[in-house]
């Protein structure tokens, strides 16, 4: 087994983090009380109470209700800053990070203050935390696609410092093939693409994201697995999985994580990595997600080095940037054992 202090030293990469999704009990209230806004729970314990999911959808309404206290630039920087500090405690040295800007600009904030905000922490994200970022907008595929397109354009007019675009919110019922005309303007200004597909969406979602979308990385796609020429081409193409243990437990997309099918897919040769989502909603954070698979799946040094490194090569980071870190995980690997 792995103790805490190894998994921190084991140079991490996180590639599926929901910036909102590191909005903090304390942080809420703190903002609450800062921008004058009344929450509907009387108090952080009543709040905390609210933690409990049945599903993907369960979950939204709690994490979208709680974004109304992110009001102006310094909120969304606090938060950014906030996140940066506690990965850089959990030993991520690389963070390609998505935002939600349709959650904001629907309740009265407008792009560039929440863009803004979270682009000037990633800024100084390297000076600051030696945490390397990027930005990926993520668009809500349960809203008209149409808002979407229209938000691309304006990101595109504004020159949003992202890297990428990519698909989340409530998945079934609401297909890939409906964001085919945004992904495709993404593709023209050079945008990388990610969805999020077979999350609790089928493998159809997955196929449609691979083949009309043209994404380069598939955000959860843990149903892959129901469909065996699926994995036979996610297994050929090496197309990356972010796999999110946490969040599959407390979607109650897998029962437990002992039932967690990611020793399955390393197994079958999926280019999967790991990562936390959502993690102030989801019980932790990058370095707790890697102990919880030391300690309830028996991962040892070889397998969270595999993960490490399926992240590393995963990630947007040019060749040159990714070669010292692939170094550092081998020297780290050599020190396990
Ligand atoms: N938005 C934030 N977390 C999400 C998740 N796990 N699935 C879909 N949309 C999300
Ligand atoms: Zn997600």
């Amino acid at each position: 087994m792995l103790t805490p202090a190894q998994i921190h030293d084991l140079p991490k990469v996180e590639l599926h983090l929901h910036i909102e999704g590191t909005l903090e009990p304390e942080l809420i209230m703190q903002l609450a009380e800062r921008n004058g806004i009344r929450l509907p729970w009387a108090d952080i314990e009543e709040l905390r109470r609210q933690y409990e999911f049945t599903d993907l959808q369960s979950f939204l309404n709690l994490y979208y209700a709680n974004m109304a206290v992110l009001q102006t630039e310094a909120d969304f920087a606090d938060l950014t800053r906030a996140y940066l500090r506690r990965a850089q405690a959990a030993g991520v040295r690389h963070a390609e990070i998505f935002m939600d800007p349709q959650a904001h600009t629907v309740r009265g904030v407008d792009l560039a203050t929440c863009v803004n905000g979270v682009a000037s922490a990633l800024a100084e994200s390297e000076a600051e935390f030696g945490v390397s970022s990027a930005l990926i907008v993520t668009f809500l595929r349960d809203r008209e696609a149409a808002e979407a397109l229209t938000m691309m354009h304006d990101l595109i007019e504004m020159r949003a410092p992202i890297v990428g675009i990519g698909l989340d919110s409530a998945e079934v019922g609401h297909p890939p093939i409906d964001f085919v005309e945004v992904f495709a303007l993404a593709r023209e200004h050079g945008l990388q693409c990610l969805a999020h597909a077979g999350e609790e969406g089928p493998p159809a979602y997955v196929w449609q994201a691979l083949e009309l979308l043209q994404v380069s990385r598939i955000d959860h796609g843990i149903r892959s697995l129901e469909d065996d020429v699926l994995v036979e081409h996610l297994v050929k193409h090496q197309i990356p999985l972010t796999v999110c243990p946490f969040s599959n437990v407390r979607l109650r997309v897998v029962d437990t994580l002992a039932d967690h099918p990611l020793p399955a897919m390393l197994a079958r040769g999926l280019a999967v990595t790991v990562n936390s989502d959502d993690p102030a909603y989801f019980g932790g954070y990058l370095d707790d997600n890697f102990t919880a698979l030391t300690d309830t799946l028996s991962f040892g040094a070889e397998e969270v080095a595999t993960l490490a490194r399926n992240a590393v090569r995963a990630s947007f980071l040019t060749a040159d940037a990714q070669a010292p870190l692939l170094m550092e995980i081998n020297e780290w690997l050599s020190a396990q054992l």
